[in-house]
């Protein structure tokens, strides 16, 4: 598929969402907004605005208090809890605080994601052991997270989230806790994945990484949110 044909598929519709939390205080108020397939969105705004909200909304770890989501052209209100692994299975999330099982190893932690699907123990292991070559960890397939560094433990949670094969994958500061080395690393692997076709919504508070990349920045706003397009990059190269 063209990247244009792409574009024009929705993969995320906001409608009429509001979002209240038992205080009463209004998260989103009638936010409305489409994201489309192939695309790269940076999901920004200070702490406490609702990009992990917005998230949660997607993967259905909230429901709207108003209004309607819809994912893959599903309402997300309507997904029974039978459904909800399944529908999960199409979504990788990638968290700040990584998420590993300590006591398993980096290879188990990331073939454990394709082994709960049904896939077999030994398929499910290639193809961990593939996608930690691609994300720079061959060498530790046996390491256990603890001893491991928060870039490549962060490197690990991008394979595990990706052996499903998501069509969309949300990431919640994923460079939060990196330097600024390790997170320009990270968001190689990101693009890499946009480029082979899957969807990502990023939220970063990090403006100084969302500048370096020429993706279109949807600003969370008072409930709403403010999307500035896409730019085409001429600083992009200095931070190689
Ligand atoms: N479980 C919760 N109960 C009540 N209020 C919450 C809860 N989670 C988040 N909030 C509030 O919702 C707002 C948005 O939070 P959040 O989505 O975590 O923002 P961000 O990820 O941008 O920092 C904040 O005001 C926060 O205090
Ligand atoms: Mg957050």
């Amino acid at each position: 598929m063209f990247p244009q044909q792409r574009q024009s598929v929705e993969i995320v519709k906001f409608e009429h969402v509001g979002l209240y939390y038992s205080s009463g205080h209004a998260v989103f108020y009638d936010l409305n907004y489409s994201f489309f397939a192939g695309a790269f969105y940076f999901l920004t705004g200070p702490s406490g605005v609702g990009k992990t909200s917005l998230l949660k909304l997607i993967y259905r770890g909230l429901k709207t208090s108003e209004g309607k989501v819809s994912v893959f052209g599903k309402d997300v209100n309507t997904v029974g809890c039978s459904e909800l692994p399944s529908f999960r299975q199409r979504m990788g999330l990638v968290f700040q605080d990584c998420r590993l099982i300590d006591h398993l190893s980096a290879l188990d932690n990331v073939a454990l994601a394709l082994r709960i699907t049904g896939t077999d123990t030994r398929r499910s292991r290639n193809y961990a052991k593939e996608l930690l070559h691609w994300v720079g960890l061959g060498d530790h397939l046996n390491s256990l997270p603890p001893q491991l560094s928060d870039g490549q433990k962060q490197r690990i949670a991008i394979a595990r989230a990706v052996i499903t094969r998501p069509l969309l994958l949300l990431a919640d500061e994923p460079t939060g806790n990196l330097d600024a080395h390790s997170s320009y690393r990270l968001m190689s692997l990101f693009e890499e994945l946009n480029k082979m076709g899957t969807s990502i919504i990023l939220a970063t508070h990090n403006q100084a990484l969302v500048s370096a990349f020429p993706y279109v920045e949807l600003k969370l706003y008072q409930g709403q949110i403010q999307a500035s397009p896409a730019f085409s990059n001429q600083y992009r190269r200095e931070f190689y």
